[in-house]
Formats: C-alpha cells, structure tokens, sequence
C-alpha cells in the first residue's frame, strides 16, 4: 500500500516508521524544511527508545521517505493520514483544528483517483464530517472516504504499542475504504489483536473514552492512596489486591503525583467540552480533572511536611523532570507546579533528569539544573523522586547519604524499599504508605 502521512511529530513519524516495518511504501509530510532536512539525513527529532534505528532502517529499504511536497506525496497514495497537531486552544481549552483542517484542504486538492483520507490526529466527536465537507467542497469531483482511526501510543513505549496494539479502531461506514484499511493492518490478522470497525463518530469517541477511563483510574488509586494514608494502609498492596480482579486489572493502578502528558489532561477537557455542547453532563470525568488539578498542587504540601514543616531557606533536589519517563515531554507535568510552589515558600531547587532538562529549563527559573544524580543530592535538605526513570531505581545509597545535608527521601512514585533506604539512614515518605 501506498500511504502518505502529514504531519511529522510524533505520531505522524511513529505511525509512518511502522507502517514502513509492515512493508508498505510510507512518505511523511511536514511543512518544517528543517525537520525535513534532519530527518532526511537520520536525524530524529524526538526522543522515542527504538524509533532511530526503525527510520533508518526502513529508509535504507528505500520504503520511508520525507518530503515537504505534499501534492506529490498524496497524489498517487493509498491512503493519506493526517497526523498533525490539534493544540489546546488558549481561551477555553478546546482542541485547535486548524492544523487538521487546513492539510484536509491541501490534500483535497492534490487527490487523484479514489483515496482513503484518514484522521490519526485525536480530533472531537464530528470532525472527520467536517474534513468529509472540506474536501468535497474543494474538490466535487474527487473520489474519497474519511477514516477515523486513533492512535493508543503512549510516549516511551509507543512502537511496541504500535506494533502490537490491543486493538486497531477503524471508523468508517463506507466498505471500499474499510478492505484498504483492513489491508493497511493486513499484518496483525495473525496475531492477537482485534479489529473493531465501527462508525466515524463512534471511533471518534472511543479515543476520548479510553484516555477518560484510564485518567479515572489513575485519580481513583491517587484518592485510595490518600485514605491508606489517613487509615494506616498500604495502596501498593491495595493496588494489587484489588487489581488482580481482572475485570479491573493492575496496569494504569499507579499512585502518584497526579497524571500529566499531552494526552490526558488535553483529552479529558475536551471530552467535556463536548459533553457540555451536546448538553450531556459527565460528573465522573469532571470530577476526575478537577481531583487531578488539585492533587499535583497538594504535592508540594507533602514535601514541605517531610521537611518538617517548613522548607524556607531549604534545598530541594528533585529527580525527575518529564511527566512520566522514557520521553523528553515536559507537558503537564506534575514538576512544574511542584517546583513553583516549593520556591514560592522559600526553597532553592537543583534537579536532574535523563532527557527533559532541555525542555524543562524554558519553563523553570532559578532552578540549578544538575548533569549527574549526586551531584543534584549535594547539600540536600529533601530528595523527592518525581519521575520514576529507570536510572533512579539503582541509586546508591550509601553515596546519596554522603551527598545530600539532610536525608529526607520523598518518593512520589513509590520506588524505593523502606527497610533499605532506612538501613542507610534515609527517611522516606511514599504514595498511600504508612510511615
Ligand atoms: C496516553 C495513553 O496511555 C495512550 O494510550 C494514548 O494513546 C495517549 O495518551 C494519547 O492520547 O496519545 P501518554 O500520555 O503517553 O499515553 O502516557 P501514559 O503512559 O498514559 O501516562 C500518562 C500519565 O499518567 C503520566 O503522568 C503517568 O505518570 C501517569 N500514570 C500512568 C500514573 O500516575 N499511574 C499509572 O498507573 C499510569
């Protein structure tokens, strides 16, 4: 199959790189010349584990190209996903569609005989019947179906993801462009993933449903995790417990610092926005953003406590920058209100991290920024583990002890064993642990 993406972020290169792995031939779009011209000579421009070697493997195959001529590229394609950005929008948090509908128009131009335009982008409820209006309106001629096929990647893990999904959500009520998309996942017909194919609107809303449910079940292990605490109780046994029903299952039963990305908290306020347009209240997803918004502001509180009541003229490292690890992302992540608030009650913070530094310092101010994670511990009056990268698991104790003033340990992700951060004369304060 020929396939075209648009857009060349994150989605756009992950999905294209794969389908390429598939065997079908790929060329990915972007309007930026210079992420182009980077990814051309196999430079990737984000950080993902395995996509390097995934583009430059199927771009020596010959079967992954990158181009910024979008006519060309979507003329004699298959299919042609756009995959661009749809930003919250400044004024009320809504997803930005410009993006999605200005590539609907460019490729409504450039079609030549019967194409599947598919939306990979996660757009509201409805807009593949825009871009379906777009491009008849700019071309009444032109033979075409709009898809709605979402994307589950998850930042960090996204070409496994990708590669051997749960299930692959077609939404389309035309067959012509159902059979080119059944033969675009032709390859997973052996394996155990599931092909639902189903409405437009429906595949529109299972994306937003899913991210909905999962924040959900994040925010209720986050609020049982308060209660263990109040009650003496301990969540990670809790999680276990009640996860192994599998009706409700362990993965996405973390507690932590409240849940950030790009995804989640971008997904769960549109959700709503829809819901309130169509005038349907969704009381557990509002409650869901409200606990979340209020819980990555109540960290800070937890710090200050294990501190002793007060963290003025103290200082903080804090291991652990991005929202989650394995990526460079720093969006909504749970850090950043943190770190304000321990500054704004007198604390100087030094932190580490393996990839987000470079992002996180356009957003922080007077933070010292360490290269190694000792160095960041140096004269510390409170260590709290933000992220939980797999770097910080293997810590050494016995040299974070020499390393920090004070050794007060605040572990946000529940890490670290008690009896061996004690033994070296740590105390540690965890998630939904009691003391
Ligand atoms: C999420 C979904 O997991 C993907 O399925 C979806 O495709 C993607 O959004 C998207 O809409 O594009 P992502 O935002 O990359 O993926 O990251 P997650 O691994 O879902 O983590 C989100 C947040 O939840 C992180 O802050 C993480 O620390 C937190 N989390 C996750 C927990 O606090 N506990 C958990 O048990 C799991």
């Amino acid at each position: 199959m020929k396939i075209t993406m648009i857009g060349s972020g994150y989605v756009g290169l992950v999905t294209g790189a794969c389908f390429a792995e598939w065997g079908h031939q790929v060329t990915c779009v972007d309007k930026d010349v210079h992420k182009i011209t980077r990814l051309q000579q196999g430079e990737i421009p984000i950080y993902e584990p395995g996509l390097d070697v995934l583009v430059a493997t199927n771009a020596e195959r010959r079967r992954l190209k990158f181009t910024t001529d979008l006519p060309s590229a979507v003329a004699d394609a298959d299919a042609v996903f756009i995959a661009v950005g749809t930003p919250a929008r400044h004024n009320d948090g809504d997803a930005d569609l410009t993006f999605v509908y200005s590539a609907a128009k460019e490729v409504a131009v450039a079609i030549r005989g019967y194409t599947v335009i598919v939306t990979k982008s996660t757009v509201p409820v409805g807009t593949g019947d825009t871009v379906e209006r777009i491009v008849a309106r700019e071309r009444p001629d032109a033979e075409f179906a709009v898809v709605s096929n979402p994307e589950f990647l998850r930042e960090g893990s996204a070409i496994d993801d990708f590669l051997k999904p749960d299930r692959v959500v077609l939404g389309t009520d035309d067959d012509r462009a159902a059979s080119v998309m059944q033969l675009i996942y032709q390859v997973l017909e052996e394996t155990p993933s599931r092909i639902v194919v189903t409405k437009r609107r429906t595949a529109e809303l299972i994306k937003y449903a899913a991210n909905a449910f999962l924040a959900t079940k994040i925010t209720f292990i986050n609020e049982m995790a308060d209660l263990c605490e109040a009650v003496g109780a301990d969540v990670q046994d809790l999680a276990v417990g009640v996860g192994l029903d599998h009706r409700i299952g362990m993965p996405f039963f973390n507690a932590g610092p409240g849940y950030g990305g790009s995804c989640f908290p971008k997904d769960t306020t549109a959700l709503l926005r829809t819901a309130q347009d169509y005038g349907v209240p969704l009381r557990l997803v509002e409650e869901t953003v409200g606990a979340n918004n209020a819980r990555k502001r109540r960290m800070a509180l937890k710090v200050i406590e294990a501190a002793g009541g007060s963290i003025d003229g103290l200082t903080v490292a804090v291991l652990g920058l991005t929202f989650k690890p394995d990526t460079d992302d720093m969006r909504e992540a749970p850090s950043i209100p943190l770190i304000e608030a321990l500054q704004r009650s007198g604390a100087t913070i030094r932190a580490h991290d393996p990839q987000g530094m470079r992002h996180a310092m356009s957003l922080l101010s007077e933070v010292a920024f360490c290269g190694d994670v000792y160095s960041c511990c140096e004269g510390a009056d409170v260590v709290v583990l933000m992220t939980e990268w797999e770097t910080y698991r293997h810590l050494d104790f016995g040299r974070l002890r020499k390393a920090v003033r004070v050794p007060t340990l605040v572990d946000l992700r529940n890490i670290y064993n008690r009896d061996v951060a004690e033994r070296h004369g740590f105390s540690l304060t965890g998630i939904g642990r009691a003391h």
